[in-house]
């Protein structure tokens, strides 16, 4: 249904990665800027958009079930659109189509340009088209607050693509070659963010650290932190994903010497396996990658890494698992996700067999969990007593109780993040949303700090 102003509406599903949540923001704010209205409620759109992530194979799963579920109402509503964009759009094209036959469009990750005039085409009852052409430019940064889960925090985009072939990993077969954006543009882009009243920006990229590789002349990520970092009025700068291999000295010291950058470096090792990592071709082994966090850790004071890892890679033994598992326990982690191994189509690791059996893989996932868990409890018990620095997010999803029952007075819980990516939550009567503030911690879980503001 239109909007009062007869503007057609558009929802929008996202899947995966922060890289997603950036991608589905900017399609919306092209949408906006081409005469569109954001929907209030699914069932009233006139264009149902999805998102897709392919790096495991339960979301993929998931998209399709929940596509699969909008047949009644496009039966209801033949005028209504649905279009499929993303990594799976990408890696299906025609394929979705046939599984799916009430979607419209398909379109793939660097065909983001086109879809306003794709989504004309569908409207004025045009088949169903697929456009996942490789060749293609970046969206135009058309930020909008709709698409944006807090109004103050927004991300950035300083690379498209990857060029590692991690022989698990599903993405540089969807994201296409890495494409670095040039340093005045990302540096344009924040300068008008902070402008809209944006004061965390985190800057995204595949494997953000390689990024500048493919500029003439190359322009390391320090550079990019330093001129982000000066835009003034942003008071936290983060940037994700890095990969281990590519750190380099200079990115640490600027981390180091950038106060408004946060000390937190997301360097997933995926393994703790030399024979492992070998196999999925990270180019670093197990020693290498704790020489990477000991010179982070040396540099940058109060520094937090964070991991990924994958449980039962094919050909994963009990042994080199126990050596993921010990590696977990030398760094340290602020945090780790941990993932069960997927196969995915296309990637050199499909080639070998999925040989580790599922419940094996459920437990070596668990046991990294568990790890984990400990490692985070007492990292966050260290901290009761002393006083954390927040930016306020909202209110808390889930009020603060005591003794397990709500408290009386209706006073709110709000939650926020330390500059590491801590969560912390406290009880105020005042809406400090947007706002630094320091919390003194007073109790601890595994994923919390629970504490009084000062
Ligand atoms: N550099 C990317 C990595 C994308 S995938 C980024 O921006 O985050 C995110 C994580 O998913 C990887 O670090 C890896 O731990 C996990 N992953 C990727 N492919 C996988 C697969 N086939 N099975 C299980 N986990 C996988
Ligand atoms: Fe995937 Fe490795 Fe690139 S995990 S995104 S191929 S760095």
């Amino acid at each position: 249904m239109p909007d009062p102003t007869g503007r057609p509406t558009v929802w929008m599903e996202t899947f995966g990665c922060q890289m997603n949540v950036l991608d589905s923001e900017l399609v919306l704010g092209h949408l906006l800027k081409e005469g569109y209205a954001p929907a209030s409620d699914r069932a009233e759109a006139d264009i149902i958009l999805f998102n897709t992530c392919s790096v495991r194979d339960h979301a993929e799963q998931r998209l399709n079930s929940r596509v699969g579920a909008l047949q009644a109402l496009k039966r209801r509503r033949p005028g209504l659109v649905i279009g499929i964009l993303g990594c799976q759009a990408q890696r299906e094209g025609e394929a979705l189509l046939r599984r799916l036959p009430h979607v419209d469009l398909v379109v793939g990750t660097r065909q983001y340009p086109r879809l306003p005039a794709l989504v004309t085409e569908a409207r004025a009852g045009k088949r169903a088209q697929v456009a996942i052409e490789t060749e293609g430019s970046l969206l135009a940064p058309n930020h909008t607050p709709h698409g944006r889960a807090r109004p103050f925090q927004a991300f950035v985009k300083v690379t498209e693509g990857c060029d590692c072939g991690c022989t698990f990993c599903v993405v540089p077969g969807t994201r296409g070659r890495e494409e670095s954006r040039p340093p005045e543009a990302i540096a344009e882009e924040a300068r008008r963010l902070v402008g809209e009243g944006v004061v965390e920006i985190t800057l995204l990229g595949q494997n953000i650290t390689s990024y500048g590789r493919d500029l003439r002349p190359r322009i390391p990520l320090a550079e990019v932190l330093r001129r982000v970092h000066d835009v003034p009025g942003l008071l936290r700068l983060r940037f994700v994903t890095g990969h281990p291999a590519f750190v380099t000295t200079d990115l640490l010291k600027a981390v180091r010497d950038l106060p408004r950058v946060c000390p937190y470096l997301h360097l997933p090792a995926q393994s703790g396996s030399d024979r492992i990592l070998k196999a999925m071709r990270r180019g670093y082994t197990a020693d290498r990658y704790r020489a990477i966090c000991a010179e982070a850790r040396d540099l940058i004071p109060g520094v937090e890494i964070a991991s990924d890892f994958i449980a039962g890679f094919p050909g994963e033994t009990e042994e080199d698992h126990a050596a993921t598992a010990q590696l977990m326990r030398d760094i340290r982690f602020g945090m780790a996700y941990v993932f069960k191994y997927s196969t995915r189509p296309g990637t050199a690791a499909a080639g070998l067999p999925d040989d580790v059996p599922e419940n094996e893989k459920k437990r070596r996932h668990a046991e990294l969990l568990a790890i984990q868990e400990e490692i985070q409890l007492s990292g966050n018990r260290a901290l009761t007593g002393t006083e954390v620095e927040i930016l306020v997010e909202g209110r808390a999803a889930r009020p603060l109780k005591e003794a397990g029952r709500e408290m009386p007075d209706g006073v709110p819980t709000w939650t926020g993040r330390t500059r590491t990516g801590r969560i912390a939550v406290y009880r105020a009567g005042r809406d400090l949303t947007g706002r630094v503030v320091r919390v003194r911690v007073t109790e601890a879980t595994a994923l919390t700090l629970i504490g009084e503001l000062v």
